[in-house]
């Protein structure tokens, strides 16, 4: 099993705390309404900024020293959050630059948050100001649990274009280029005249006649990361010279595109992330593929939801409330992958401002009785029993390969086909897992892979070097890889890899491409797989086989007849192509048969719409089993193994009965 850096004492429970929104009678009730609740951590301060230094230099904590007591006493723990998402108004008032600055060159305004610029060394310093005070001020308070850094960086302004971030644009392309020739060469200049003479000769692609050079863009995409990333390090190397011991995170993001988690999460005592499921959409697969994600950023480890809601947003067109248990089964969802506890935005709904009609866990009408409050007290006594989840893994034996620079590369227009969605490929191998609880992690492609039978590695467009290699090794070991079309096209700089497609993989799926045939959005042709039929839809590949022999064929088109699906047996292992996009139950036969082959199976089966996880530490070996469904469900368990179903107490073997709408947290009992 892989070590656990950081393990949560217990669930946490609890959500953002924004007192100074409320008279300081509030507070006392607040902290009793909690201690009802279950509640044990908060997140306070994550849009104080205003409130803590009210003008350059003139800091005010006499509230917060207030509240921190009040949690502290009603044995509520504080994670404290920086306050840097949102400058206060003297900030832009005396340093307007230090604004962030859209795609058309427009200062954004204050009036809302997080306006500034990631690369404003104003802001920067106001940062480390105010940083360092908070952590001298509350490094010995008892209520400090970890810090809260800054706010989903990069949620509305992940991109500016103000005269700092181009400066700071030019210093990074030195430092990873060193020589403007070298730039030129990666980005293939020479096309279009789009050479550089000097490095101040680079500037932004906000405005140009028509497709911008690509090795730029893509370049520039890495840099935002880098800048936002690079406001997170300077946080946090205050915070860990203040206060070495307390662990520190910033919160990730639903399918956030312009920041590279998987770099970050290294830098992150414990991953957090904020998950709203849409209720309109039924079950919430997407968020149960992200809370995979989430867990597989740091190696499998625990991660920890930061944010939910309990009813609904008020950001959606229409915000249809979670109806009655919904947030309850969601929360075990992410508990089941994987989280160490739940956290929602907010606790108590706000009064004014933007969110006044966002779900919170305390509603307007301040009643316990409310359906909101009673549904967030049950969780909440819920959760105190199955502190024997914390720190425990979900034990994978499958993977799907995912690459936020890919991610970047593959979905910037002039390709074949420019509707191509990363995400929605990945999504299609997803499902098969999901709808199946088989467990499954993701990995980036050059992650070690040895302790994986099943690989997956849907439209892996960018190929950098050395992935290749892993890739090889993997299957040369004995493992099964499953490639999909479009994959190894270009390096790391957006150049093709040249040879037939996808050359740096031909060794190891023992095939080639000639040529790629994208569909028009009408178009269908159909792949026949010994007598199987079936669909398959936008893009075909002209395969020539050279090792590998076809398990499916097209059998429509110009090139019918030619393989659609290859596999490659190679080393130990075995390499398996998609030329194209089948149907899913093509998709979810061809996993399930490959995954059998392997033995993996899911922990147990069960029905349509219920999950069914394991979860594994030291502490024993649990199961939960989340039923979507409107019926009771039947599931089996394996025999000779018996189980305390953790919220009642009682013993079950064999099989149990989980109720319409509920869950079953299961640990496996000690042998006698
Ligand atoms: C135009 C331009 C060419 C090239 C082609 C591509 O004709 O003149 O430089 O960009 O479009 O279709
Ligand atoms: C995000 C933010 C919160 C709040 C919620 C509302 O997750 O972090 O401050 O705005 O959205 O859903």
């Amino acid at each position: 099993m892989k070590a656990i850096s950081y393990i949560l004492p217990s669930m946490a429970y609890g959500g953002d705390y924004n007192p100074e929104q409320w008279e300081e009678n509030v507070w006392y009730e607040d902290a009793v309404l909690m201690k009802k609740a279950g509640v044990n951590l908060v997140s306070v301060g994550i849009f104080s900024w205003a409130v803590l230094e009210r003008e350059e230099g003139r800091f005010d904590f006499t509230w917060l020293d207030k509240v921190m007591d009040i949690l502290h006493e009603h044995g509520v723990g504080v994670c404290l959050a920086t306050a840097t998402a949102s400058p206060p108004a003297w900030l832009s008032r005396n340093y307007p630059e230090s604004l962030a600055v859209d795609s058309s060159g427009v200062r954004y305004s204050f009036g809302s948050r997080q306006h500034y610029s990631p690369n404003s060394p104003v802001y920067r310093k106001a940062v480390k100001k105010l940083v360092t005070k908070l952590a001298e001020r509350y490094k010995d308070h008892p209520a400090l649990k970890m810090w809260h850094i800054n706010n989903e960086y990069g949620c509305h302004v992940s991109e500016c274009y103000s005269p700092d971030s181009l400066e700071a644009f030019r210093a990074w392309l030195r430092r990873r280029y060193t020589t403007v020739d070298t730039l030129n060469e990666k980005w293939g200049t020479n096309f279009w005249s789009q050479r550089y003479n000097y490095f101040d000769d680079v500037t932004f692609l906000n405005n140009t006649p028509t497709f911008p050079n690509p090795g730029q863009q893509l370049d520039y995409k890495r840099f935002m990361n880098d800048s936002l990333f690079e406001l997170y390090l300077l946080e946090k190397k205050i915070l860990r010279d203040i206060t070495p011991g307390v662990p520190v995170f910033t919160n990730f993001m639903f399918e956030f595109k312009p920041l590279n988690y998987f770099s970050w999460a290294r830098e992150l005592d414990v991953v957090t992330w904020d998950t709203y499921p849409d209720p309109r959409e039924g079950t919430p697969e997407a968020h149960a593929m992200q809370h995979d994600l989430m867990r597989s950023l740091k190696d499998g480890q625990p991660f920890l939801v930061m944010e939910q809601v309990t009813s609904h947003v008020n950001w959606r067109d229409i915000n249809v409330p979670k109806k009655p248990g919904e947030m309850r089964l969601w929360s075990y969802s992410a508990t089941a992958r994987g989280s160490d506890g739940i956290m929602f935005f907010q606790w108590r709904q706000s009064r004014a401002g933007a969110e006044k009609f966002h779900g919170a866990m305390v509603p307007h009408s301040g009643d316990e009785n409310s359906r909101t409050y009673r549904e967030v007290q049950q969780l909440g006594e819920e959760l105190k029993l199955l502190d024997s989840l914390t720190g425990a893994v979900v034990p994978a034996k499958a993977a799907i390969i995912f690459d936020w620079e890919n991610w970047w590369a593959v979905e910037m227009e002039g390709k074949p086909h420019n509707k191509l969605s990363y995400l929605e490929q990945v999504k299609t191998y997803y499902h098969t897992f999901y709808k199946q609880n088989i467990a499954v992690d993701f990995v980036q492609p050059g992650s070690d892979l040895s302790s994986y039978h099943f690989v997956a590695a849907p439209m892996l467009y960018m190929l950098k070097d050395g992935e290749e290699k892993n890739l090889e090794n993997y299957v040369g070991e004995g493992g099964t890889l499953v490639v999909s079309f479009f994959s190894g096209i270009v390096d790391e700089n957006d150049r093709i890899h040249l040879g037939y497609y996808p050359e740096p993989l031909r060794h190891v799926l023992g095939m080639h491409v000639e040529e790629f045939v994208p569909m028009a959005e009408a178009d269908t042709n159909q792949l026949s797989a010994g007598t199987d039929h079936y669909r398959c839809t936008t893009w075909s590949d002209v395969i020539h086989l050279d090792t590998a022999e076809a398990a499916a064929y097209f059998t429509g088109d110009w090139y019918q007849g030619r393989p659609a699906v290859t596999t490659n047996p190679y080393g130990k292992g075995k390499a398996v192509y998609v030329g194209t996009e089948p149907e899913q139950a093509f998709i979810d036969d061809l996993l399930t048969g490959l995954m059998r082959e392997k033995g993996i199976t899911p922990p147990a089966f069960a029905p349509q719409n219920v999950e069914i996880v394991e979860r594994t530490s030291g502490k024993g070996r649990h199961l939960v089993i989340v039923n979507h469904n409107q019926e009771e469900t039947r599931i089996e368990l394996e025999s000779g193994r018996s189980y305390v179903d953790l919220l009642t107490g009682t013993e079950v073997e064999n099989e149990v009965i989980v109720q319409a709408v509920d869950v079953l947290v299961l640990r496996e009992a000690e042998q006698k």
